[in-house]
């Protein structure tokens, strides 16, 4: 009798064992590449957890689609990375976070019924933005998605009232580096125009953010054009130390995060396109596997 009722504890205790060894990581996401220079902010931070990447190169960009669209998209993307065992999920992608996040949060999460979560890069950008500037004058690069939503300037408003915000859409940037082409002639006219055109909107913009997760591949050209004092911030590591705090408020979600030191990554494209070029946004070899989110 005593025999048996060891035998069954060490039985439960195994299968407990398993549960737990079943991986939980935190999900990225982005339309393509971009989220990787977030990845790479947030794995550096915080190397004790398990990730999931995914893009959706097939169906990227995102930047000129519709908000129906995205909002599709993403929530295909996101319900994917769910049944991959994610139980918090990180939209690396500022487009996404603009057009779909609000619809997701507030209609798509409370009917799956679960504790799952599904966080942004505006808000906690927005939110940190501020302390950047001295002159109180804020441009924003992004894609026309990002600008059109005017997410950048309400969420901004919220933080600093007093800063004045002024955007530029770069519909052709994404597209350029997406297809490896950042460093081209191409490119740098591009880059020119839209800083030129941006800087043109207030003289006293001191601080450039860089609201597309693509673009800190191109910092370095954009700061070729600036004047002396303009800085350019991307958004990597604001959004590992947004997500640190967050998971430090929240235990109940922390723990629910394995912790196997794992980095997997996923496209809905091809894979070894993805390995060439992600890995320079990653800043080290990366090898994906193909991931079947269309329906
Ligand atoms: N990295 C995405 C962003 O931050 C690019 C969007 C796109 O696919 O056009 O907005």
């Amino acid at each position: 009798m005593h025999y048996l009722l060891i035998l069954g504890l060490k039985q439960i205790i195994f299968a407990a064992k398993q549960v737990n060894s079943v991986a939980q990581p935190i999900g990225i996401f982005d339309s393509g590449y971009g989220g990787l220079t977030v990845f790479r902010s947030i794995a550096h931070l915080m190397p004790q957890y398990d990730y999931l990447y995914l893009g959706d190169n097939a169906r990227a960009p995102y930047g000129n689609r519709s908000f129906d669209t995205v909002h599709e998209y993403t929530w295909q993307s996101v319900q994917w990375l769910f049944a991959k065992g994610c139980p918090l999920v990180i939209l690396a992608c500022n487009t996404a976070s603009a057009k779909a996040l609000r619809t997701i949060q507030m209609q798509d999460l409370p009917l799956l019924g679960n504790a799952n979560r599904v966080l942004g890069v505006i808000r906690p950008t927005a939110q940190l933005i501020g302390g950047y500037s001295r002159s109180l004058s804020v441009g924003v690069m992004g894609t026309t998605g990002t600008v059109s939503s005017l997410s950048y300037p309400k969420e901004i408003a919220h933080s600093y009232p007093n800063i004045r915000v002024s955007q530029q859409a770069c519909p052709m940037l994404v597209p350029l580096i997406e297809n490896g082409e950042q460093d081209s002639a191409a490119a740098a006219y591009f880059i020119q125009k839209y800083t030129q055109e941006l800087l043109a909107q207030d003289p006293l913009i001191d601080t450039i953010l860089l609201a597309c997760t693509h673009y800190p591949l191109i910092a370095h050209h954009i700061a070729q054009h600036l004047p002396a004092g303009v800085q350019v911030i991307s958004q990597g590591d604001i959004v590992a130390n947004s997500l640190q705090d967050y998971l430090g408020r929240h235990a109940e979600m922390q723990q629910r995060i394995s912790c196997g030191a794992s980095q997997q990554f996923f496209t809905t494209d091809d894979t070894s396109n993805f390995d060439l070029h992600g890995s320079q946004f990653f800043g080290a070899a990366i090898q994906s596997s193909f991931a079947d989110v269309l329906p």
